[in-house]
């Protein structure tokens, strides 16, 4: 078994991505270092090429975003933790891949389209070109199991579709295809201000998000202010239709105790949101405070670019067999 993950170094680590991605990376690196298999967790710094950010934001959120993941359990010693930048195989593998992956396949992810928008002339080749990176960084290290959020299936689906198409073109069984592991429950959590939009890192307002960097006070003012309706609680996650902020209030309660919406409100259904909100909010902050503070620790610490430069190291020992019969299948004379 083979784990590979990855997150953009952009702003700061949330929820959404806490409870749909990292929280699972950190599962399954114990998991897979206890029955003898590898976990390869990266920070995304040739995608985020793909948004333009100023270089020492860059540098830094780099820095930060490798202490945020370690503060919440990603282990250098289990994992091997690196970034894309240090290890070239990733870019290589993706022109490589630029042979194989197909324009109509590229203008039908939906990211593209949503992040493009209108402006289609004026969006850079890396935000185009962004999902077959990410095939890359995949299939470079034979991946058996990616685990991430719901938003990022089409893109592994996409992966697997240059799998395919490079091992029968090529008539080399070059590159494993890997599967996603979505979590069950919390597989897209919304926005605090809109139950219909993702949490994200891009959305203006901070109030709908929680960052794993937020202090107690700031979490309980959000979870308060978090947007509801006058209902109050249903008893049964049926009466959730139709009740998007509600839902995900409740999923996210139900993910920080690892229960279900059935469970919890069973517990709080028929109550208002006051109580629930408070109770929330306590659940979050006894999850968040000990991450925020293993990360205010580490922040700005010389040992993280040791870290950084010895996952690298390790990184690219992986990914270098897989590397060089890519560039043999294809009659491309490498470099020993
Ligand atoms: P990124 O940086 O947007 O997000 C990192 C991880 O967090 C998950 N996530 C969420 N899960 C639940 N609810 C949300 N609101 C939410 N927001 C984010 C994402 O699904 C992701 O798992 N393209 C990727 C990074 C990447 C990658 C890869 C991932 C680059 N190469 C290879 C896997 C394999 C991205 O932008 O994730």
């Amino acid at each position: 078994m083979r784990i590979v993950s990855g997150i953009q170094p952009t702003g700061n680590l949330h929820l959404g991505n806490y409870l749909g991605a990292i929280r699972n990376w950190v599962r399954m690196q114990d998991e897979v270092t206890a029955t003898g298999g590898e976990s390869l967790f990266f920070l995304a710094d040739l995608h985020s090429l793909s948004d333009h950010i100023d270089r020492d934001v860059r540098l830094a959120s780099v820095r930060d975003m490798t202490a945020a993941l370690i503060a919440c359990g990603i282990d250098p010693a289990k994992s091997i933790l690196f970034n894309q930048a240090a290890v070239p195989a990733h870019a290589e593998l993706c022109w490589l891949l630029n042979g194989t992956a197909r324009m109509g396949w590229l203008n039908r992810m939906t990211q593209w389209k949503d992040k493009a928008g209108k402006n289609r002339e004026g969006a850079s080749i890396a935000l185009f070109d962004y999902p077959v990176l990410q095939a890359a960084d995949v299939l470079l290290y034979q991946a058996t199991h990616v685990p991430v959020g719901d938003d990022q299936k089409q893109h592994l689906e996409l992966a697997r579709d240059i799998a395919t198409k490079f091992n029968t073109d090529t008539g080399v069984d070059l590159f494993t295809l890997p599967e996603p592991f979505i979590p069950p429950a919390a597989a897209r959590i919304m926005s605090l201000r809109d139950g219909t939009a993702k949490m994200s890192k891009s959305d203006p307002s901070d109030m709908s998000r929680i960052n794993l960097s937020d202090p107690d006070d700031a979490i309980s003012q959000k979870v308060r202010k978090a947007k509801t309706d006058p209902e109050p609680l249903p008893s049964d996650p049926m009466g959730l239709a139709g009740r998007a902020e509600a839902a995900n209030l409740v999923s996210i309660y139900a993910a920080l105790a690892d229960s279900d919406t059935a469970t919890v409100l069973g517990e709080f259904g028929g109550s208002q949101f006051g109580p629930f909100k408070a109770a929330l909010a306590d659940r979050l902050i006894e999850r968040i405070t000990p991450i925020r503070e293993r990360y205010e620790a580490l922040r700005g610490s010389p040992e993280l670019d040791r870290h950084l430069q010895d996952g690298a190291a390790r990184a690219r020992a992986v990914a270098a067999p897989t590397l060089a019969r890519a560039y043999d299948a294809l009659g491309l004379i490498a470099a020993k």
